[in-house]
């Protein structure tokens, strides 16, 4: 028998939410920080899917991001609608694998594409190609980077390689790096993926 999916909505109610580190990722704030996830000049539209609390969310809307968290679990609005929507962003209380919705310049995943399923995940992918404009980019944090996949989840074991293979119909990988960490650090490695929409017709190279 399968392992039984999470209850994310009683994990936040129980205050069981050990992924949660209280604060932006380091990762995502040195990048906002140094201007190479900045905003369009123009304004560019963010969707964080899984976006928990919203600490990244925030982050993002900081820097000048219309940013829209989503998430399954409806009361993580209480605290988030109305910083958001203060910055002209929202919070979407649903399933990401069905999200639709205006083109965005960025998706920013953190233990986001763990959280999922992976039979879901090939679903994911085509949602989050559909989801962004060409040239965006969908930038995440992959993690439980090298947990051994025997020992399951959630939240699921995956590798960079997992979310280029479910992206690439539309996306091409551009950079992967060893992602900066918050100490003490997580049990498993984090990395940092960041994926570009092709230009409308163009096909992956074999
Ligand atoms: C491991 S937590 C990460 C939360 C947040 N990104 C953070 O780092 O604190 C995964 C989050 O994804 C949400 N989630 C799981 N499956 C989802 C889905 N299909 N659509 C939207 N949200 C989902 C959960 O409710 C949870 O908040």
């Amino acid at each position: 028998m399968g392992e039984a999916p999470p209850d994310w909505a009683e994990s936040y109610r129980a205050g069981q939410t050990p992924w949660d580190l209280g604060a932006a990722h380091p990762e995502l704030a040195r990048r906002l920080q140094d201007g190479s996830l900045a905003p369009p000049a123009s304004g560019g539209r963010a969707l964080v899917p899984g976006a928990g609390r919203g600490h990244d969310a925030l982050a993002l809307a900081r820097r000048g991001w219309t940013v829209v968290a989503l998430d399954l679990v409806e009361t993580l609005a209480d605290d988030l609608a109305g910083p958001l929507s203060r910055s002209g962003g929202r919070f979407v209380a649903g399933n990401a694998l069905e999200f639709e919705d205006e083109p965005f310049d960025l998706i920013w995943d953190h233990t986001f594409f763990c959280a999922i399923d992976p039979a879901d995940r090939a679903r994911w992918g085509q949602r989050a190609g559909e989801l962004l404009r060409p040239g965006a980019v969908y930038a995440a944090l992959v993690f439980p980077f090298g947990k051994p996949a025997a020992e399951g989840g959630p939240p699921h074991g995956m590798s960079g390689d997992h979310l280029a293979e479910v992206l690439a119909a539309r996306l091409e990988v551009v950079e992967e790096a060893e992602a900066l960490r918050k100490v003490p650090a997580r049990r498993w490695g984090e990395r940092f993926f960041l994926a570009r929409r092709r230009p409308m017709g163009l096909t992956p190279t074999p």
